[in-house]
């Protein structure tokens, strides 16, 4: 219950968190996106500050309230999540990258409004370039935060974590299966496993608001481990 709430945990601990999704621009009225809420993210901002960390909040376009006392950077595209976090970083002892970055970018966005080709096959090609990894960048800086990443899964939850674990050189990650169907998109439930090299924890379904809580407790132990 949240009197079991640990309140002084993150005391003199500054917390970064990236949340909700990017929008990268096709043209100046169209962009392409995900269904990513913001929710956990904003719920474990609330529940760091709650236990007592300095929390800046690096945010997609979302529908959220920003949470009281917290610092909130606001974002667009996953070039401008990529420049917020990197000048955070000097100010960041723990980094949690919840967000869902889009993974790729329009090539050339265009700076007019695109307009229908009349007379032409009806077909319409854009070209799509990588965007930075944000999390694995955060975890090659110098020095690093203690590191931890989510990872969105339909199946094989575990070992695709564990993949991306090793590949982006990360302390932890949340992993959750999105093909349960007791948890949507905007749910304010969530169920997950958290998984770090040695070792991992499942979080049974949950409000958002307790799942954040026992996240933060668990990389609050971890962090002071690794420190
Ligand atoms: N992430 C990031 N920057 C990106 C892509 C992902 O910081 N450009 C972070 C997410 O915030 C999350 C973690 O990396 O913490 C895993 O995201 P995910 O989309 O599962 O990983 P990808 O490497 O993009 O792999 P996939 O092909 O499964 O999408
Ligand atoms: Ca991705």
């Amino acid at each position: 219950t949240a009197d079991l709430f640990p309140r002084q945990i993150l005391t003199g601990t500054r917390v970064t968190i990236t949340a909700g999704p990017t929008r990268e621009a096709i043209d100046p009225v169209r962009y392409i996106s995900n269904h990513s809420s913001g929710k956990m993210g904003y719920a474990i901002a609330e529940a760091a500050r709650d236990a007592g960390a300095e929390v800046t909040l690096i945010s997609g376009p979302v529908n959220l309230p920003t949470p009281e006392r917290v610092k909130r950077i606001d974002v667009v595209s996953a070039q401008d999540m990529y420049a917020a976090s990197m000048n955070a970083l000097i100010q960041t002892d723990i980094f949690i990258a919840t967000a869902a970055v889009a993974d790729f970018r329009v090539e050339n966005s265009h700076n007019q409004k695109i307009k229908k080709q009349h007379n032409s096959s009806g077909a319409m090609t854009l070209t799509l370039v990588e965007n930075p990894d944000i999390v694995a960048a955060v975890a090659k800086h110098s020095p690093k935060p203690f590191t931890v990443g989510f990872a969105a899964e339909t199946q094989d939850v575990e070992n695709y974590a564990r993949q991306k674990i090793q590949r982006k050189g990360l302390d932890m990650i949340v992993a959750n299966d999105v093909s349960r169907t007791d948890i949507g998109f905007n749910s304010d439930q969530n169920a997950v496993t958290v998984i770090w090299p040695e070792g991992q924890q499942p979080l049974e379904l949950a409000s958002k608001a307790q799942i954040a809580r026992d996240l933060v407790t668990l990389i609050s132990a971890h962090y002071k481990k690794a420190r």
